[in-house]
């Protein structure tokens, strides 16, 4: 719930307006080495000076003191799979192995409610732990599973996105519901948590293989009757993946066209992925304002492929970072920033520390069109709020002797950072790290 009292948080106060454009675009951010964000019910009433928010705030105000340390807005995790707790970290082949082998077993388990229950509870620490505030999940095919995820959502104060997994072929029976089903479990989901505190439905086919024509029909149905809600799913991850969705929809001119076919596209659809896109691919994608996905610990675990950061941008597409747990194999957005940054750098694309914190804060917020509410500090949004520490362990300490810049530390966090450097995490402005 939302903390009633007011407080002032003080430390070094960084948030982004817009992307940078390079090392250089101060424009784009805005940094304050002796800051303060004013708190109360939940919301930032004010950022400033400490000394400015301190004259300013009602006397006897408690202030939080968190110098030297950085105070940035909570991180957003776009893509993860909250049935995969116990996935995460499994020895398996590739994509489709690993689903059949490790995924579809462990997600059968959320037929019981307990089970879903016990979960959330340690998949909502690990993101707290982590310095996450908001994600956007998979939960399982079981309605039940949709109702524990939120329940512990709500119980935390957290702005989370989610839904059912809608899947009715090529998975074991246990997990398979049916279009009707699906479509009248989802729709059920959907009236009860979409708006709810804080709480956003998201209408979820997992992807086209275990989807039959009937069923993303119906998916397409859902959305059009509810378009304020999100749509996620997977897309172009895997060789082996992409041959067999050609084989089950033959009609199709590529892996997007069957989506598109379908009316699942559009500014708040979420694909995961994207990894081997065609050039119409792209441009759909752009017509659309599809947003894509990259999920660089999972595409390296799963030797799936590299994604191309540059050319979505120099085509015009929304893109957003997550860490894609289970097939992911960290929860941190740090260690995610980490890998990504790998990943484009065998592309020969650097990406600029500045960039970094922008997508993983403002960046996903934007491609969530929720930057109005969450990863920011601007005043008026909701205090999801991140206190980090670059010094967090001895080698990050003893490298930043060395450090003279905002953004050489910042890429200090970012490559050597974990949960050990998240000091504090709040949640509509509660002290919530775990
Ligand atoms: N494609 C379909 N389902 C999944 C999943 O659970 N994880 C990943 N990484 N890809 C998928
Ligand atoms: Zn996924």
């Amino acid at each position: 719930m939302a903390d009633q009292s007011i407080k002032i948080l003080r430390g070094r106060l960084l948030t982004f307006q817009t992307c940078p454009q390079g090392p250089d675009d101060v424009s784009a951010y805005s940094y304050e080495p002796d800051g303060a964000l004013l708190i109360s019910d939940g919301k930032i009433l004010k950022r400033g000076t400490y000394s400015d928010v301190l004259t300013n705030a009602p006397d006897g105000t408690q202030v939080v003191n968190h110098q030297p340390h950085l105070i940035v807005p909570g991180f957003i995790d776009t893509h993860i799979h909250f049935p995969q707790a116990q996935v995460i970290a499994s020895w398996a082949d590739q994509l489709l192995d690993w689903l059949n082998d490790y995924t579809f077993p462990a997600e059968i388990r959320f037929a019981e409610k307990a089970h879903g229950k016990r979960i959330a509870s340690e998949f909502y620490n690990a993101l707290l732990s982590n310095g996450t505030t908001t994600a956007v999940a998979y939960c399982s095919s079981h309605p039940n599973s949709v109702d524990a995820y939120f329940e512990e959502a709500e119980a935390r104060g957290m702005l989370m996105l989610g839904g059912k997994t809608m899947m009715d072929r090529n998975a074991p029976p246990e997990l398979c519901d049916t279009a009707q089903s699906s479509y009248d479990d989802s729709k059920a989901l959907l009236s009860k948590w979409h708006g709810r505190g804080r709480s956003h439905y998201v209408i979820t086919p997992r992807f086209a293989i275990t989807s039959t024509p009937e069923q993303l029909e119906a998916a397409g149905t859902l959305l059009k009757e509810h378009p304020a809600c999100h749509l996620q799913t997977h897309i172009n991850e895997n060789h082996n993946e992409i041959a067999y969705t050609q084989e089950l929809y033959p009609d199709a001119a590529h892996y997007l066209g069957v989506y598109e076919s379908f009316g699942l596209l559009g500014s708040k659809t979420l694909l995961g992925h994207c990894i081997h896109m065609t050039g119409h691919e792209l441009q759909v994608m752009r017509e659309t304002r599809s947003i894509a996905v990259f999920c660089p610990t999972s595409n390296l675990f799963l030797g799936s492929g590299l994604f191309d950061k540059s050319g979505m941008e120099s085509a015009g597409i929304r893109t957003a970072i997550a860490t894609d747990v289970g097939g992911g194999t960290n929860y941190s957005m740090l260690r995610t920033l980490d890998e990504g940054y790998k990943v484009l750098q065998l592309q020969r694309q650097r990406m600029h520390p500045l960039t970094s914190f922008y997508w993983m804060t403002l960046g996903n917020a934007e491609a969530l069109s929720l930057s109005d509410r969450i990863g920011t500090l601007e005043p008026g949004t909701d205090a999801d709020v991140v206190v980090l520490n670059a010094n967090a362990t001895p080698p990050m300490a003893l490298r930043m002797e060395t450090v003279e810049t905002l953004s050489e530390e910042l890429f200090v966090l970012q490559t050597l950072g974990d949960d050990r450097s998240v000091v504090e995490t709040y949640v509509s402005g509660s002290p919530s790290k775990m």
